[in-house]
């Protein structure tokens, strides 16, 4: 099966990245989320996204004229009845995401293929809310999604082979590597890059050094392109909370905890670009 249709649920940054993405590739789109106002707002992402790969000679303006003619935005989930694959990249809440689950399967064709773009929760705990587990997969994307050349594909237990198949193929038609992921807390680069950013907080909580010099060190001294901190404000500090409680939780070792810091800044509302302060504070 080849994938010509996506489904995408939920307008927010990683949902109007891959509905992006895939509008690029030559797919047709259709976006979903609750409100004509998070459509707007998503759709003004996608715009403003593609302006700057044009002014920046990455992307032909025909390209994007024709990508943003391929997004269909709605509020109404029946018009995923006739997609080829449903992405959801609703906000990461397990109860939210099985309830849109549920209600995407009832839509779809019993051929079409279910993913998630999860970075924290279960692929097999998801797939087991559906009535046919095996169409379902983790799909991972990284932000900003037309940036980053990953997407993690995620088999749970239940997946089939032949959904495996279809999503690695979709993937490097969207030019992206993908990797095959086992699934398992974090799946392999959360794992990784989650705990480095919480360590960072607990390195600003102790007044070990002022955050500049925190995110200064790990790009001069590692080679990353953009320090902990500033990475945090990127991704969410809420998502970064979110994954964290989700390792103490599935793993049960306290090398997990979140930094108190990290919380405190979640409580503050401080949740980075998003709300226009995080670690740093944002025009
Ligand atoms: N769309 C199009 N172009 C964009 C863009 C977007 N959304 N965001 C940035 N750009 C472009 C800029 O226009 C700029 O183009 P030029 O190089 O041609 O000038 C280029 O990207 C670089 O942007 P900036 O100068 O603004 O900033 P930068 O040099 O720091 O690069 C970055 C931005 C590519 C995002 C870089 O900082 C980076 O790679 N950061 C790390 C990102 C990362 O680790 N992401 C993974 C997060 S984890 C995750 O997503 C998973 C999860 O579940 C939590």
């Amino acid at each position: 099966m080849t994938i010509q249709t996506l489904g995408v649920i939920g307008a927010g940054t990683m949902g109007n990245g891959i509905a992006q993405t895939a509008a690029v590739s030559g797919l047709k789109v259709v976006l979903i989320d609750v409100t004509e106002q998070a459509l707007a707002k998503g759709m003004a992402a996608v715009g403003s996204s593609l302006e700057r790969l044009v002014a920046k000679g990455k992307l032909d303006a025909a390209v994007r004229d024709a990508a943003l003619a391929r997004i269909e935005t709605s509020t109404d989930y029946q018009r995923l009845a006739a997609v080829d694959l449903v992405v959801e990249a609703a906000t990461e809440n397990l109860e939210l995401k099985t309830r849109i689950l549920k209600q995407i399967e009832t839509i779809v064709s019993p051929s079409t293929i279910v993913a998630s773009n999860t970075s924290s929760i279960s692929i097999t705990a998801l797939a087991a809310t559906l009535a046919e587990p095996a169409r379902f997969i983790g799909m991972h994307f990284f932000n900003p999604v037309p940036l980053m050349p990953l997407v993690e594909i995620i088999r749970g237990l239940q997946t089939s082979d032949a959904t495996a198949a279809t999503v690695a193929e979709l993937v490097t038609r969207f030019e992206k590597s993908p990797i095959n992921v086992r699934n398992s807390p974090g799946f392999v680069v959360n794992r990784i890059l989650v705990p480095m950013i919480n360590e960072a907080f607990f390195l600003l909580a102790e007044g070990v050094a002022t955050a500049e010099e925190i995110d200064a060190g790990m790009r001069l001294g590692a080679n990353h392109p953009i320090g902990p901190l500033a990475l945090a404000d990127l991704v969410g500090l809420d998502v970064c909370l979110a994954v964290m409680e989700v390792f103490v939780e599935d793993f049960g070792d306290p090398k997990y905890r979140p930094c108190p810091l990290l919380r405190e800044y979640v409580a503050a509302g401080r949740l980075g670009r998003k709300t226009g302060r995080g670690v740093y504070e944002y025009a």
